[in-house]
C-alpha cells in the first residue's frame, strides 16, 4: 500500500502529565520509529545521568514543554507518526486547567480520544471530567488506557476495578465505543508490544486499537454541505465557487440549490488543482461549478435540493466559555458556524453542568471552562444540522469583537423551539392560558416541611422519560410497589392514565403534548408539596418540556430518569400493539417513527432495560433516593 492510500487517523490525548502522558506519547513514536537515532541517544544520556534504570521517553516531549514554559503558548500540539497499516496525527492537550479550551480545540475533530489512568489512582474527577467532554463532542471512540500498571504488580483486579468504575460513570455518557486497556507506558506493556507481564489481557494492544479503529463509519457521508468560501472569478469565462466540502459527497449533473436564495441548478464540475474531480467528499477542498448563473456569494451554502439543513435565527446550544473574561448576556459576540459570520448575543442560560456530578445548575453567567446549555439569538440566520448528526455544520464559536479571542465554542442542539412560536400560530392554540389576575396566591395550609417530618422521608419527584415501550410504567409501578410497602408516601402519574382524565381533550401535536406535560408536571407539584414521593411516566419527548417540569421544583427535589431502549427493541416489544398500527400508518405523529424523540442530556439516572433487568433497574433508584437522603429515615431491609 502507498502512502498516500493510508487511511488518516486524528486521536487526542487527555490525563495528567503525571498519569504517564508524554511517556506514552513517547512510546509511540519510539516504537514505532518515528523518532530519530541522535534524539533517542540524547534522552538516553539524560536519563543515565539521572540516574534513571529506564530510558524517560517523556523527555522526548520536552522541547515543548519548555516552550510553554518561556510563555508560548501552545494550546494543543500536533504530532505525526506512521505505521505500516496507517497515519496518526495525535493532539496533545496538555492537562493543565485549561482543558475545556485545549479538549475543545485539539479534539473538535479527533475520531478518537486517548484517557490516561493512572493505575494507582483509580478514576479521578478529572478522567470524568475528560470522558464528558469527549460525550459532548460526539468523539465516536473513546480508549481508556490505564497506566503504570508495573506500579500495581500488573494486578488485573485492580484493572478489572477501573474498568467498572469507569463504565459505571460512563453509562450516564454519550459514547458508545469503550475500550479499556492495561498499559505500562514507560516498561512497553501493551503499548505496540503484547505485554508478557499481563497474560490475562487478552485484547489488543493500543496501537493495535488505533489501527483498527473504523473512522469512515463515523463520518457523515450522507447530507452534502458546501459553505462557500470564496467566489472565484479569474476571467469572464469562469465562475467557481470554493470551499472544502463539510460533509456528504457530491458528483456533477446532481441537482443543487443556493442557500439563502433558494435557487437550483445543477453541478456542473468539480474543480480540483490535480484535474476534474468525478466525486467529491467531505474534507476535500474543491471549486464547483454551476450550470447556471445563479447568485452565490461568500457565507453561501450549496446543498441538494432533496436534503436541506435547517435555517433559524435563534438556537439552543450546549457552548463552553473559554475565556478568563465572563460570558456577558448584554453583549454581542460574532458567531462564527461555517463560512458564515453573523452577530450573536446568548438571550438566555438554560443551565450551567457541573461537570464532576454531571447536575444541572442554575446559573446567570459563564466563567472560564463552564460549560452548559444556552439560549442564542443570531442577526441573520444560518444553515446549520445538529451537531450530533453533523459536526461540521453544528459547531461554531464565538469570537469578542473587542479583543478579536475565541472565547466560546458551541454545539448545536436544534433551532429554540419557543412558547411564543405556539401561540402566534392559529394551528397551537392549546398554549398554557394565562394566569386571572384576580387569584390570589396562598401558602399550603400544611407546608411540605411538617409533612415530610410525618412521613419520615423527604418528597422527591421521579420524572421516567423515554420511547412508548421502553419499560417507564413498568418501572415506575415496581418502585412504588416497593417504596409503599417501606411506608412511603407515594403518587404515580402515567402519561395513559391522564390522557383519559386530566388530558383526555390533548393529542399529540408538539403543543398537545407541551401542554399534557405542563399539567402532568403542575399536577406532580401539587402532590410534591403534599409531601410524595411523585413517580411521572410520559413519554416526553422534548426536552424543553422536561426542563420546564424541572424548573417547577428546588433544587435536588427533582430527577430525570431516562428509560433507555433502542426503538427497534421497542418496537419488537410492542407491549399494545401501537408501532405495528404506527407502522401501517393508523397513529400519525407516533414518537419514535414519525416524531421525534429528544434524549436527556443529563439524566440524573439512566435505566437501560436493554442492558439490565426491572429489578436492578428498581435498586438503582432506590440507591439514588439512599444517597440522595430522601429516604434517611426509613428503614430498608
Ligand atoms: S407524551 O408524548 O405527551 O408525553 P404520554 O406519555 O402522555 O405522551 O402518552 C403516551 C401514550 O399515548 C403511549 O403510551 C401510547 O399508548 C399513546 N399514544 C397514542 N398516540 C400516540 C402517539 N402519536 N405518540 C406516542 N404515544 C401515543
Amino acid at each position: 500500500m502507498s502512502t498516500s492510500e493510508k487511511s488518516l487517523l486524528r486521536f487526542v490525548t487527555t490525563g495528567s502529565v503525571d498519569d504517564g502522558k508524554s511517556t506514552l506519547i513517547g512510546r509511540l513514536l519510539f516504537e514505532t520509529k518515528s523518532i530519530y537515532e541522535d534524539q533517542y541517544a540524547a534522552i538516553e544520556k539524560t536519563s543515565k545521568k539521572k540516574g534513571l534504570k529506564d530510558v524517560e521517553l517523556a523527555y522526548l516531549l520536552d522541547g515543548l514543554a519548555a516552550e510553554r514554559e518561556q510563555g508560548i503558548t501552545i494550546d494543543v500540539a500536533y504530532r505525526y507518526f506512521e505505521t505500516a497499516k496507517r497515519k496518526f496525527i495525535i493532539a496533545d492537550s496538555p492537562g493543565h486547567v485549561q482543558y475545556t479550551k485545549n479538549m475543545v480545540t485539539g479534539a473538535s475533530k479527533a475520531d478518537c480520544a486517548v484517557i490516561l489512568i493512572d493505575a494507582r489512582n483509580g478514576v479521578l474527577t478529572q478522567s470524568k471530567r475528560h470522558g464528558f467532554l469527549i460525550s459532548l463532542l460526539q468523539i465516536p471512540h473513546l480508549i481508556v488506557a490505564v497506566n503504570k500498571m508495573d506500579l500495581v504488580d500488573y494486578s488485573r483486579d485492580v484493572f478489572e476495578r477501573i474498568v467498572r468504575d469507569y463504565q459505571e460513570f460512563s453509562q450516564k455518557l454519550d459514547i458508545h465505543n469503550i475500550l479499556c486497556i492495561p498499559v505500562s507506558a514507560l516498561k512497553g506493556d501493551n503499548v505496540v508490544t503484547p505485554s508478557k507481564k499481563m497474560a490475562w489481557y487478552e485484547g489488543p494492544t493500543l496501537l493495535t486499537t488505533l489501527e483498527s479503529i473504523n473512522v469512515t463509519a463515523d463520518r457523515n457521508l450522507v447530507d452534502f454541505r458546501f459553505p462557500v468560501q470564496y467566489v472565484m472569478r479569474p476571467n469572464s469565462d469562469f465562475r467557481g465557487f470554493s470551499g472544502t466540502v463539510a460533509s456528504g459527497t457530491i458528483t456533477p449533473g446532481e441537482e443543487v440549490a443556493v442557500l439563502p436564495s433558494g435557487r437550483t441548478t445543477r453541478v456542473k464540475s468539480i474543480v480540483t488543482y490535480d484535474g476534474d474531480l468525478q466525486e467529491a467528499f467531505a474534507g476535500q477542498a474543491v471549486v464547483l461549478t454551476l450550470a447556471d448563473e445563479v447568485d452565490v456569494s461568500r457565507g453561501d451554502m450549496i446543498v441538494r435540493t432533496k436534503n436541506l439543513p435547517q435555517m433559524a435565527a435563534r438556537l439552543e446550544a450546549i457552548l463552553c466559555w473559554m475565556d478568563d473574561q465572563p460570558l456577558n448576556l448584554a453583549k454581542s459576540y460574532i458567531l462564527k458556524h461555517t463560512t458564515r459570520n453573523v452577530r450573536a448575543y446568548v438571550k438566555k442560560i438554560i443551565y450551567r453542568i457541573d461537570v464532576d456530578t454531571l447536575h444541572r445548575q442554575a446559573a446567570e453567567a459563564f466563567a472560564l471552562n463552564d460549560i452548559g446549555r444556552v439560549d442564542i439569538q443570531l442577526s441573520l440566520p444560518i444553515f446549520f444540522d445538529p451537531y450530533k448528526i453533523n459536526a461540521g455544520c453544528g459547531r461554531f464559536i464565538l469570537i469578542d469583537p473587542d479583543t478579536n479571542r475565541t472565547v466560546g465554542a458551541g454545539m448545536i442542539r436544534d433551532a429554540a423551539r419557543h412558547l411564543e412560536d405556539y401561540v402566534s400560530d392559529p394551528q397551537h392554540i392549546k398554549a398554557p392560558e394565562q394566569k386571572s389576575p384576580h387569584t390570589v396566591w396562598r401558602e399550603l395550609n400544611i407546608g411540605r416541611a411538617e409533612r415530610e417530618r410525618l412521613n419520615a422521608h423527604r418528597a422527591v419527584v421521579l420524572w421516567f422519560t423515554g420511547l412508548s415501550g421502553s419499560g417507564k410504567s413498568t418501572i415506575a409501578m415496581a418502585l412504588e410497589r416497593k417504596l409503599f410497602d417501606l411506608g412511603c408516601r407515594t403518587a404515580l402519574l402515567d402519561g395513559d392514565l391522564l390522557r383519559h382524565g386530566l388530558c383526555s381533550d390533548l393529542k399529540f401535536s408538539a403543543a398537545d403534548r407541551q401542554e399534557n406535560i405542563r399539567r402532568a408536571g403542575e399536577t406532580a407539584k401539587l402532590f410534591f408539596e403534599h409531601g410524595h414521593i411523585v413517580l411521572c411516566a410520559f413519554i416526553s419527548p422534548f426536552r424543553e418540556d422536561r426542563d420546564r417540569v424541572r424548573s417547577l421544583f428546588p433544587d435536588g427535589c427533582f430527577a430525570e430518569v431516562f428509560v433507555k431502549c433502542d426503538i427497534e427493541e421497542c418496537k419488537r416489544r410492542d407491549p399494545n400493539g401501537l408501532y405495528r398500527k404506527a407502522a401501517g400508518g393508523l397513529i400519525p405523529g407516533f414518537t419514535g417513527i414519525d416524531s421525534p424523540y429528544e434524549e436527556p442530556d443529563a439524566p440524573e439516572l439512566i435505566c437501560d432495560t436493554q442492558m439490565f433487568s426491572l429489578n436492578r433497574c428498581v435498586e438503582e433508584i432506590e440507591t439514588h433516593l439512599q444517597e440522595a437522603g430522601i429516604l434517611r429515615r426509613i428503614k430498608t431491609p
